[in-house]
This record gives structure tokens, sequence and C-alpha cells, in this order.
């Protein structure tokens, strides 16, 4: 379906971002796997097998526009084009009021979740113009339509402003056969998820889904099939919720 793609995922080696990542290689695209953490990258592509093959590690941080323009320009220099960019890099920090959350943390959240998508769909979206073609797929979160049901403020703005960049960028790539989607997980059983909460905690909060279950990684990885689909042309400027039913709109 992807075979002669460029895809770059930004926290590519993270659950979310990896399952994205396997899900392009498996449907033949060239998939350039970004993350911050080096080890996290050197484990994910050591359980690649023939995968990996296809597959180009890029550690950056993308709340650094210096980073982040250097590895657009590797990739447009090495393979020439950018079809897809997903934005999954991101994490919310725990804290139970605003009174919490320090000025670092505050900078840090919204760095990280919405400033590094701002720099890597300033940097792509010039490659994408001239091309005539491209796919922008941001992943929110149910908090950037409600509240966070784990972390604070600070990620359930960074999240809410990822949909404002989402639509308005959208609307500017309008005519460009360009279009910009944003996805809203739920609580998705990842790492992060699970290092922040117990497996206790994590069932109760099942219980209070309408679908008595936690989102998986597959779950996501399905919607951002669906919008990195070139076949789905006039969809876009929209957020898909991939929440059990916890909350419609
Ligand atoms: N898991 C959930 O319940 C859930 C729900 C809604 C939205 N999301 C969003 O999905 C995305 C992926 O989350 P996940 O659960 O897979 O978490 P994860 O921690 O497994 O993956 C996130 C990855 O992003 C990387 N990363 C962090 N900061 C970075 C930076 N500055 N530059 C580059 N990479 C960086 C991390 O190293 C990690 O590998 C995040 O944006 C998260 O906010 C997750």
């Amino acid at each position: 379906m992807f075979s002669d793609k460029v895809v770059l995922i930004t926290g590519g080696a993270g659950g979310i971002g990896g399952g994205i990542a396997k899900m392009f290689l498996e449907q033949g695209a060239l998939v350039i796997i970004n993350d911050i953490s080096p080890s996290a990258l050197n484990s994910y592509l050591s359980n690649l097998g023939e995968l990996k093959k296809k597959a180009v590690s890029y550690e950056a941080n993308v709340s650094s526009s210096a980073q982040v323009d250097s590895m657009i320009k590797y990739i447009y220099s090495k393979f020439g084009r950018i079809d897809v960019l997903v934005n999954a890099a991101g994490f919310g920090i725990i804290a139970p009021s605003i009174s919490d959350i320090s000025d670092d943390e505050w900078d840090l959240v919204l760095n990280v979740n919405l400033k590094g998508a701002f720099y890597t769909c300033r940097s792509v979206t010039p490659i994408m113009k001239k091309q005539k073609s491209g796919r922008i797929i941001n992943i929110s979160s149910l908090a950037g339509k409600t509240k966070s049901v784990i972390a604070g403020v600070h990620y359930t703005s960074a999240k809410a402003g990822l949909l404002g960049l989402t639509r308005h960028l959208a609307d500017e790539l309008m005519t460009s056969n360009i279009t910009v989607n944003a996805i809203c997980p739920g609580v998705t059983k990842t790492n992060l998820v699970c290092e922040q909460k117990t497996k206790e905690e994590l069932a109760t909060i099942a219980t209070k889904i309408p679908m008595q279950k936690l989102g998986t990684v597959d779950d996501v990885v399905k919607a951002v099939k669906y919008f990195a689909d070139f076949e789905n042309s006039y969809i876009t400027g929209i957020s898909l919720d991939v929440n059990g039913g916890l909350f419609m709109n």
C-alpha cells in the first residue's frame, strides 16, 4: 500500500510510534524512525527482524528547530521526497493541580507535544508543496478534546493546541493535495501509560470506558493507515476519536 513512499515518524521508537512505523514497514514504505532516545531506537530496531532493511533511525529532539530542520534536510537529500509525516513524539506529566506545574514542566510538555509538531510541519511542508502531495498526521489525544485522564493541564493544553495546528495547516494546504489530520486516542496501553499507572489503576480506568477496555496500539495504527492512504484525498482538517466511546462528538 505504501511501497513507493518515504515516511517520517517522530517518537517512532515508542509504543504508538513504533506500532505505526511497523505498519508502514510491513506495507513496503521506507520509514525514518525518529526518537530522542538512542537506547529506545536501538532496541526498537533490533526487534524489527527483516523489516529493518527499510528502516532508518534518526536521533533528534523535536523540540529543537535546528535538529528538526537538519533531520528533514537529511531525509530529503538522501531520499528525495517525504510523503508522510506522523507526529507521535510526546508525553504527559501527572499533575493533580495547576499549582503543581512548574514553568519548566509547562515548557517541556508544550515544547514536545506542540512546538515539536510545529517544527516538523514547518520544515516538511515546502517539500510536500513541491511534490504537490503529502499526508500529515498528528497524534493528539482525548485530552485535546476534553481533558486528560492521567496527565495535567499542560498536556491537555498542548494536545488541544495540536488540534488547532491541524485545522489551520489543513486549510493552508487545501489546494496542494496535502491533507492534515489528527487522531485522538483515549487511554492506550503503552509503556508510557503502564509506567504512570498501576495495573489496578488501569483496570479502574477501563471500567469507566463504555467499551470496558483500554485502547491498543493497533487501534491507533488503523486510524493512521486510513489518513495516510493516498486514495483518501478529500478528508482533511479533522480529528478522529479512538477512545472506546469515552468521548463522543
Ligand atoms: N498512550 C496513551 O494512552 C496515549 C493517549 C493519547 C495520546 N497519546 C500520544 O501518543 C504519542 C505516543 O505515546 P506513547 O504512549 O506511545 O508513548 P511512548 O513513551 O511509548 O512513546 C513516545 C516516544 O516519543 C519519544 N520522545 C519523547 N520526547 C521526544 C522528543 N523531544 N523528540 C523526539 N522523540 C521524543 C520517546 O522517547 C518515546 O519513544 C504521544 O504523543 C502521546 O501523547 C498517547
